[in-house]
C-alpha cells in the first residue's frame, strides 16, 4: 500500500517542476462504452492515480502555482444517492478532504468555473496534450489566452521512472501472484484441452488472489501461434508435442507484472525444443547479468541481438558471419522485438527512454524493466532446420536495478528445463 504521505511528496515534487505562474491539470480516466449503456471495466488513468491515489472517475487534480508557492486542488464527484444505488459509493468532497493531502476539494461540476479563477494572472497551463478526454476541449477554450500549453504527462512520466520501496513491494506482490499462475499452468494437465482453458486457469489465480485484473491481455499460444507476437485469440487446441508460449501477468493494486514462460504441452521438452530453449535462456541470463546502474538499454539491446544471432548461427537457423547478418538485419526475422521495457503502473510503463536533451537515459537504482529475448521460427520457413519450424520461444522476467547490479524479481518462477519439467512429475 502507498501511504498518503508518499502522494503528498509526489505532488510537492511535481509542483516544483512547474514553472512559476502556471496551472497544472491531471484528469481521471473516463469510462469507455462497450455498447449501449454497458461499459468496459474502469481503470484509473495511471498518471492521475500516481499523483492522487484517487480511484473514482470524473475527477481532476489541479496545481495552482504562483511565483513562490502553490496549492493543490482535487475535484471529485458529488454524492448522489440515486447514482450511488446503481454504480457504487462515491467518496464525496467532505471525505475526500479528510483522506487526501490536498489544499482544497470541490465537486467536479465546479471544475470549469474554478479553472477560470485559477488561471487569472497565470502564464502557462500544463495538461496531458495527448489526452482524448472530452473535458479537454473546454479546458483549451478556457485557457486559450495563456501564453503556453505544456505537457504535464512528460513531467509525471519522468517521476515514474524511479520506483519507491512501496511501489517495489506492490510489483513484487503482483509477481508473486503471477508466479502462482504460471506454476499452475505448468502443473495443469493439458491433454485434450484448449488454449483458453489454460488461460482460464491462469486468470483464475489472478482473481482468486485479489489481483484487480490482468496487466495486459494474456497470450496463450501453442505451437506456431507463438510466432504471432501479440497472439491473443487463445482459441486453438493444445497439441501434444508442441510448446506453449504463455505471456501473462496480473495487475495488483494498479501495479503490473509481465512474465513469459514457454512450456511443453506434454510436460517434457523434445531434444530440438530444448536446444532452442536453452539457447534463448542462456542469452536471457547473460543479459540480466549486464544490468546495473550506468548501463544503457541500447547496449543491452545490441548485446542481445549479437548473442541471439550467434546462437542462431550455432543452431543452423542463420548462416554466415554474425556482424554481416546483423548489419543486414537478417536476425530481425527471428528476433524482431526489443529486449525489454520499463514496467510499473503500466505494463509498458510510460516513463521516458530519453532525457530532455534527447540523450538516452542510463539505468539507475530503482528502475524496473523487463528482459525478454525471444526466437520465432515460423512453420513455413524452409530456410531453417525442420526440427525448429513452428517453435516460438520467449522468456521474460522483471528486473529491478539495484545500487550495484540488479534483482530478478521473478527469479522464483520456474524457468530452467529441469524446473519446468519437474512440474509434470
Ligand atoms: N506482455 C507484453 C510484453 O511483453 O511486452
Ligand atoms: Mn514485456
Ligand atoms: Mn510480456
Amino acid at each position: 500500500m502507498i501511504q498518503e504521505k508518499e502522494y503528498k511528496k509526489r505532488k510537492d515534487k511535481l509542483a516544483n517542476k512547474l514553472s512559476p505562474h502556471s496551472v497544472g491539470v491531471l484528469l481521471s480516466a473516463e469510462y469507455k462504452t462497450r455498447s449501449n449503456d454497458t461499459e468496459y471495466p474502469y481503470r484509473q488513468n495511471s498518471n492521475f492515480y500516481y499523483m492522487s491515489g484517487f480511484k473514482e472517475d470524473n475527477a481532476a487534480l489541479v496545481f495552482v502555482k504562483t511565483k513562490k508557492s502553490f496549492k493543490t486542488v482535487l475535484f471529485v464527484q458529488k454524492k448522489d444517492e440515486t447514482i450511488e444505488l446503481w454504480s457504487g459509493k462515491r467518496l464525496g468532497e467532505i471525505e475526500a478532504k479528510k483522506r487526501f493531502s490536498v489544499d482544497e476539494v470541490y465537486t467536479s461540476d465546479m471544475f470549469e468555473e474554478k479553472l477560470k479563477e485559477f488561471i487569472k494572472d497565470k502564464n502557462n497551463l500544463y495538461f496531458d496534450l495527448d489526452s482524448t478526454d472530452k473535458r479537454v476541449r473546454n479546458i483549451k477554450k478556457i485557457t486559450k489566452k495563456l501564453s503556453s500549453h505544456k505537457n504535464i504527462a512528460l513531467l509525471v512520466n519522468e517521476m515514474r521512472l524511479l520506483k519507491s520501496s512501496s511501489e517495489i513491494s506492490l510489483i513484487k506482490k503482483a509477481i508473486s501472484i503471477t508466479k502462482q499462475a504460471h506454476h499452475r499452468a505448468m502443473q495443469w494437465n493439458k491433454t485434450g484441452k484448449k488454449e483458453y482453458e489454460l488461460q482460464a486457469e491462469i486468470e483464475y489465480v489472478f482473481k482468486k488472489n485479489g489481483a484487480y485484473s490482468d496487466a495486459y491481455t494474456s497470450i496463450v499460444a501453442c505451437g506456431n501461434s507463438a510466432n504471432t507476437l501479440h497472439y491473443i485469440d487463445n482459441d486453438k487446441a493444445l497439441v501434444k508435442d508442441e510448446l506453449i508460449l504463455i505471456d501473462a501477468g496480473c495487475e495488483y493494486a494498479y501495479y503490473a507484472s509481465d512474465i513469459t514462460r514457454t512450456i511443453p504441452v506434454s510436460g517434457k521438452f523434445s531434444q530440438a525444443q530444448k536446444e532452442l530453449y536453452n539457447m534463448v535462456l542462456e542469452v536471457q541470463l547473460k543479459i540480466i547479468k549486464m544490468i546495473q546502474p550506468g548501463v544503457k538499454k541500447s547496449k543491452i539491446q545490441r548485446k542481445s541481438e549479437k548473442l541471439l544471432c550467434n546462437g542462431m548461427i550455432q543452431l543452423g537457423i542463420l548462416k554466415g558471419e554474425c556482424k554481416k547478418l546483423i548489419k543486414d538485419k537478417e536476425h530481425k526475422k527471428y528476433y524482431p522485438h526489443g529486449i525489454g521495457h520499463w514496467m510499473g503502473l503500466d505494463v509498458h510503463d510510460e516513463a521516458p527512454y530519453r532525457d530532455k536533451n534527447n540523450k538516452e537515459i542510463a539505468l539507475k537504482k530503482g528502475m524496473v524493466l523487463t528482459i525478454e529475448p525471444g526466437i520465432y521460427c515460423d512453420k513455413n520457413d524452409k530456410t531453417i532446420p525442420k526440427k525448429y519450424r513452428g517453435i516460438g520461444i520467449r522468456i521474460e522476467d522483471n528486473i529491478l536495478v539495484t545500487k550495484k547490479g540488479c534483482e530478478n524479481l521473478s527469479l522464483k518462477i520456474a524457468k530452467s528445463v529441469q524446473e519446468i519439467e519437474s512440474f509434470s512429475k
